[in-house]
């Protein structure tokens, strides 16, 4: 009887606690602004089409941007904050220091969505994820467009310890790699499919340095190249193209690691030939740009999916790369 008393109370209380306590746990839709602000997509995709046509690097570090957002904390746009006499940011983090860009063009999309629909509702975060997508399309062809989900929100902080804990390093192996993505809640494909985000940009020395003098794994010609403007000593930050095609998207990415000249570390742990199941995928990939295209959306709409604010978390920033 006391149970049933209990129960009856409980269930009154929730009836009576207004609504506006309960934080809404809003799905992210594809629709997310068609009604609210119908020109933001267009815009978005002009702006990253000029500043690709302007400098065609640009393309990877937008790609990038998004995928050192989602990793740290969920897609929030956290990545973009400055720091604060409340918490020290993410921009100098190891992985992000001297390394991720695009904020400048972060900064023009905001602006121009923002006077277009004449008040903020597009998110930073939201404008990193389609500006991703619109960089791969750009860059690689329509097969490599994908469907964005849309709706997220700001954060309202940023961690350069979340940020230092949660990037994969280059040095990692196999299994580090793993779990590092397994700890965001993405498999062996995600990993393998994902890394093929080194289709396009570039790295600097520091970062592949220690494959090209010490690892085994390399092709010899490849790795006596790089040492030409990546020395034992100096030239840190001499950059190096990820694949040999480094503005087109596409499966030279691949194909280099079956030749033993992936340029990081990690990227060519994906391959070591010796039958894992990430090799089969490196292989499939390889020879078919049409399923790597496939699956290179799949796992780019599930990273994107990677706890995001919605509802009444968060905030629609003014300005990305402050709080409001
Ligand atoms: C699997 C683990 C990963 C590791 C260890 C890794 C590491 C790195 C490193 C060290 C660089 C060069 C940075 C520099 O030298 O300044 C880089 C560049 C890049 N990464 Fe990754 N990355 C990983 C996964 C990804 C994923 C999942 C994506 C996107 C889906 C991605 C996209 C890129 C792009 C596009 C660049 C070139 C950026 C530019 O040229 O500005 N990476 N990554």
């Amino acid at each position: 009887m006391i149970f049933h008393l209990q129960s009856l109370l409980l269930i009154v209380m929730a009836t009576l606690v207004p609504t506006f306590m309960i934080p809404t746990f809003a799905q992210l839709s594809h629709d997310y602004y068609d009604q609210v602000c119908p020109e933001a997509l267009p815009i978005i995709y002009s702006l990253v089409k000029e500043a690709i046509l302007h400098e065609k690097r640009i393309g990877a570090s937008l790609l990038r941007l998004h995928f050192h957002d989602c990793f740290v904390n969920g897609c929030d746009g956290s990545v973009l904050l400055d720091d604060t006499p409340f918490f020290l940011g993410e921009k100098t983090a190891f992985a992000n220091l001297n390394s991720i860009r695009g904020f400048e063009v972060v900064d023009k999309i905001k602006a121009a969505v923002d006077k277009a629909c004449k008040h903020p509702v597009v998110s930073c975060a939201d404008i990193l994820a389609v500006a991703a997508r619109d960089s791969v399309a750009i860059l690689g062809g329509p097969q490599y467009w994908y469907r964005v989900l849309l709706g997220r929100r700001d954060a309202r902080n940023a961690s350069r310890d979340a940020a230092n804990d949660n990037l994969p390093a280059p040095f990692f192996n196999f299994q580090q790699l793993l779990a590092n993505f397994q700890t965001h809640g993405l498999n062996l494909k995600d990993l393998v499919v994902l890394s093929g985000g080194h289709s396009i940009g570039l790295a600097r020395c520091i970062n592949f340095r220690d494959r090209i003098f010490n690892d085994t794994n390399i092709d010899p010609k490849f790795a006596a190249t790089l040492r030409e403007s990546c020395p034992r000593r100096g030239g840190d930050n001499s950059l190096a193209p990820l694949d040999a095609t480094p503005s087109k998207f596409d499966t030279t990415y691949y194909k280099a690691l079956l030749y033993k000249k992936g340029l990081l570390h990690s990227d060519q742990e994906l391959f070591k030939g010796d039958g894992w199941e990430s090799d089969s995928l490196v292989k499939l990939y390889s020879n078919d740009p049409y399923a790597f295209a496939k699956d290179f959306g799949v796992s780019m709409i599930k990273m994107g999916n990677l706890k995001p604010l919605t509802g009444s978390y968060g905030e629609i920033r003014y300005n990305c790369r402050k709080v409001n």
